[in-house]
């Protein structure tokens, strides 16, 4: 089965059911997993980074935490976790790391910080579906 997942994360609750699950996954199919965080240059962020000097560094040192909580639940289950941290334009920089480091499937949530209901999914996923080389598995709500 799967042997190379990569899940993205943006630090929401969809995002955090998308890691549980890619987990379990990864525990059963004995997979190697990876965690991207991307500092959104364009996006949610964009007036924060326009108007504080040091707003990278602050986006920087969140993006640590959401990962190393990543690290920190696989290893309660007994997975390792890679976690990689990315500046830039979040659905590129997830396509990027799937080729990079041959994921063989990526694991994303149904929304992210918007989490906006009456989209199918949000703006990351769909591009993240319409342009991966690899299955994309959308996860709405894991507990
Ligand atoms: N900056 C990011 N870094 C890593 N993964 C991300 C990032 N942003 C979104 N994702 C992934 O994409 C999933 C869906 O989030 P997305 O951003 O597409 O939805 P949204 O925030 O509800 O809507 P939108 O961003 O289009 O306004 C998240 O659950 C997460 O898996
Ligand atoms: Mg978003």
């Amino acid at each position: 089965m799967f042997k190379n997942i990569l899940v993205a994360t943006d630090g929401s609750e969809y995002s955090q059911s998308a890691v549980r699950y890619a987990i379990k996954l990864a525990k059963e199919c004995n997979a190697k997993l990876t965690a991207i965080y991307v500092i959104n240059v364009r996006g949610e962020f964009g007036l924060f980074r326009a108007l504080f000097k040091n707003a990278d560094k602050v986006l920087e040192n969140e993006a640590k935490k959401i990962l190393f909580q990543v690290k920190d639940l696989g290893e309660k289950h007994g997975v390792k976790v890679d976690v990689v941290f990315r500046k830039g334009i979040p659905s590129n920089e997830i396509l990027k790391l799937a080729e990079e480091i041959k994921a063989d499937l990526i694991v994303m949530g149904s929304r992210g910080l918007s989490g906006i209901e009456r989209v199918l999914v949000g703006s990351v996923t769909e591009k993240v579906i319409a342009n991966a080389k690899c299955p994309v598995l959308v996860v709405n709500r894991y507990v």
